[in-house]
């Protein structure tokens, strides 16, 4: 019997001040100023659009990420958040979180979001050090980047995450390390740690930068995750680390195979109907066509042959051990539907079993896409 699970709402904010040779993210160069009116109202009406699917269900996590969602006007996120309330029963305790970018962070503005709602702000910090940010054609220093964290240190949020990127064009295990040490200094409750990968419709995929070779990867990676857990943060996911009780709530509903609606261009929105049906939903990508009206771009419905490999890509991502009651839960299957790849999982020792959950080992994580490979 399948159980509708955890509801989230992802919004998304799609202009960035100028376009970062390494983003492959829905984001477009501003050019001009950001329609903050024209476009809360569209976000507004798009979310009403989707309102008939998630009738009487209750939010429990918002994201507003981007682009560059910290362009948006207080003022902006204020009726924004005030539009969403009215649409939707959002939960007392609901994580909030908003996407910042150090060059376009002002303390009043902060504050304003934090009056809107926002409990929870994430920050692109992408390294401390001079030299690379400008290789990372980033619009802000290091200084803006401790400044921006040392405010939403200030505001008494819930909680604020860091996100550092490692693996950078010529960077030495030492500048890794130091970008930790300086991004720990600032005490955030949660930091991300992405390893810079080469998009190929981006500027560093047409022209690629010299990167660390395999060898210095590994080495940036497990110093880096020894330093990490020393300072006390936990990693849960492949690139997240928090400290006990900072998990980022709405991402974890990601991983946990949750439900979420996305407004916005381009958003992703992922709902299931207690008939059974599982219903994923694309928004139109580019700001011109969406802010003609034209919300949804595709849908489609997610047939039973693809759920475990669904749930599983999503799940594996995650640390923790996963209760077998969601798989059946959340995907309407029965776990006997996928005991045959899950035996052999157990045998090439990719995946630990006990009578009430499954683990991921080691070698599970190593072998990822050979694991994943058996539920397709
Ligand atoms: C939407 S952005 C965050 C907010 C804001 N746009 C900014 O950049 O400050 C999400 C994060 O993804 C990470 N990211 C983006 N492109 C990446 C890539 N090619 N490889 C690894 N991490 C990447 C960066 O750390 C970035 O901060
Ligand atoms: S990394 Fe952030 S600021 Fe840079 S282009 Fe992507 S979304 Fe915009």
């Amino acid at each position: 019997m399948l159980k509708l699970p955890p509801l989230s709402l992802y919004i998304h904010i799609p202009w960035c001040v100028q376009k970062c040779p390494y983003c492959d993210f829905n984001s477009h160069a501003l050019k001009g100023d950001v329609p903050h009116q024209e476009y809360v109202d569209h976000l507004l009406a798009d979310l009403k659009a989707d309102l008939p699917m998630v009738k009487g269900r209750e939010v429990t996590t918002i994201f507003i990420g981007g682009g560059t969602p910290s362009l948006l006007s207080s003022q902006g996120m204020q009726q924004l958040l005030d539009g969403v309330r009215t649409l939707l029963t959002v939960s007392p305790q609901a994580e909030m979180t908003m996407e910042a970018n150090p060059g376009t962070v002002e303390a009043d503005r902060f504050s304003g979001y934090q009056q809107a709602g926002i409990n929870r702000i994430s920050i692109g910090v992408q390294s401390f050090s001079p030299d690379k940010l400008v290789r990372l054609g980033r619009i802000h220093g290091p200084d803006e980047a401790k400044r921006a964290a040392r405010l939403a240190a200030s505001l008494g949020l819930r909680s604020f995450n860091l996100d550092l990127m490692h693996g950078l064009p010529s960077q030495s295990l030492n500048e890794a390390l130091d970008d930790l040490r300086q991004a720990i200094a600032l005490s955030p409750p949660h930091l991300s740690w992405y390893q810079l990968t080469i998009e190929p419709n981006t500027s560093f995929g047409s022209r690629p930068p010299v990167l660390p070779d395999d060898d210095a990867l590994w080495d940036i990676f497990s110093q880096g995750h020894q330093l990490l857990t020393a300072a006390g943060y936990q990693q849960y996911e492949t690139s997240a680390y928090a400290k006990p009780g900072y998990q980022c709530q709405h991402n974890l509903n990601y991983w946990r195979f949750g439900d979420y609606l996305g407004i916005g261009c381009g958003a992703h929105g992922k709902i299931t109907f207690e008939d059974g049906r599982i219903l994923r939903t694309v928004k139109t990508k580019h700001p011109r066509g969406y802010m003609q009206g034209r919300y949804l771009d595709k849908q489609h419905q997610v047939e039973n042959e693809d759920r475990p490999f669904e749930f599983f890509m999503n799940r594996f991502r995650l640390l923790e051990a996963m209760p077998k009651q969601d798989f059946s839960d959340f995907t309407g299957l029965s776990e006997s539907s996928i005991r045959h790849p899950i035996d052999q999982a157990l045998t090439t020792d990719y995946l630990a079993e006990t009578t009430t959950h499954w683990q991921i080992t080691q070698k599970g994580k190593l072998f990822l896409n050979s694991l994943l490979e058996l539920f397709l």
